[in-house]
C-alpha cells in the first residue's frame, strides 16, 4: 500500500540539475545512457512546462522529464526518466510525478505520451501496448515495455512508423558565418 507524502511538484529548473542528476544515477546508474530511449533525448532539451520535480523542503526528492517527438505523424510526448530519491520511494512520489505531468499536457498540441518502462507499473496510468503496435523506436526495446497513452481518443489509431525526437537542441547551433570561418 502507497503511503501519499505531502512534497511539493514543480517545474524543474537550471538549479535542479545537479540534484536530478544524483538522483538518475542512483536509480538507473550508467545504464541510463545506452537505453533506446535515449536516442530520442540526448543533446535535447526536455518539454517545457512538463519537466517537474518534487521537492521535499529544499531537497529534490523526484524527477520526470517529458520530451517532444512525432510517434510516426502524431506529435506526442516521450515520457521518462521518472525516478524517486531510493530512500523516498513507496511515498507516492512517483504517481504524483506522473499524474501531474499528464495533466499538464492535456489541451496542449500533444496527442498521446509514450514511454519505454514496466507495464504493472505504468498501467495503472492508462498507459498500454495497445497504442504503441505499429511504432518502431531508433534502436533495440522489449515489445512489452513500449507503452503508450492517448491524450485524444483516438489518437494513435493510425500513429505507425519510426519515433522521432523533435525538441530543441540543448546547445546552439553554430552560425552559418563561424562554420564558414
Ligand atoms: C518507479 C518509481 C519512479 C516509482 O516511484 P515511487 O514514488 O517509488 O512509486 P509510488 O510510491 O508512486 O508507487 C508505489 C507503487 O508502485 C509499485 N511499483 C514501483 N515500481 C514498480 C515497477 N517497476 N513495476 C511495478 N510496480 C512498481 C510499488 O510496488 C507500489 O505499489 P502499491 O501502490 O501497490 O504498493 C521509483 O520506484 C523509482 O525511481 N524506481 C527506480 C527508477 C525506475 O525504475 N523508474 C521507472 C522507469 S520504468
Amino acid at each position: 500500500m502507497t503511503t501519499m507524502t505531502k512534497v511539493t511538484i514543480r517545474q524543474e529548473e537550471l538549479a535542479d540539475w545537479t540534484a536530478i542528476e544524483a538522483i538518475l544515477d542512483a536509480t538507473f546508474g550508467e545504464e541510463r545512457y545506452r537505453k533506446t530511449a535515449q536516442r530520442l533525448r540526448e543533446d535535447r532539451l526536455p518539454a517545457e512546462g512538463l519537466s517537474l520535480v518534487a521537492v521535499d523542503g529544499d531537497q529534490v526528492v523526484g524527477t520526470i522529464r517529458m520530451w517532444h517527438v512525432m510517434a510516426g505523424n502524431v506529435p506526442a510526448l516521450l515520457l521518462g526518466p521518472v525516478a524517486v530519491d531510493p530512500a523516498r520511494q513507496g511515498e507516492g512520489i512517483g504517481a504524483q510525478l506522473i499524474r501531474m505531468a499528464l495533466a499538464r499536457a492535456l489541451g496542449r498540441a500533444y496527442r498521446a505520451v509514450i514511454l519505454v518502462g514496466d507495464a504493472p507499473y505504468y498501467g495503472r496510468f492508462g498507459f498500454s501496448r495497445e497504442h504503441t503496435r505499429n511504432l518502431s523506436l531508433p534502436g533495440p526495446v522489449d515489445p512489452a515495455r513500449f507503452l503508450g497513452l492517448e491524450l485524444t481518443q483516438g489518437s494513435m489509431k493510425l500513429a505507425r512508423g519510426m519515433v522521432r525526437g523533435t525538441g530543441d537542441f540543448a546547445l546552439p547551433v553554430p552560425a552559418a558565418a563561424s562554420i564558414a570561418a
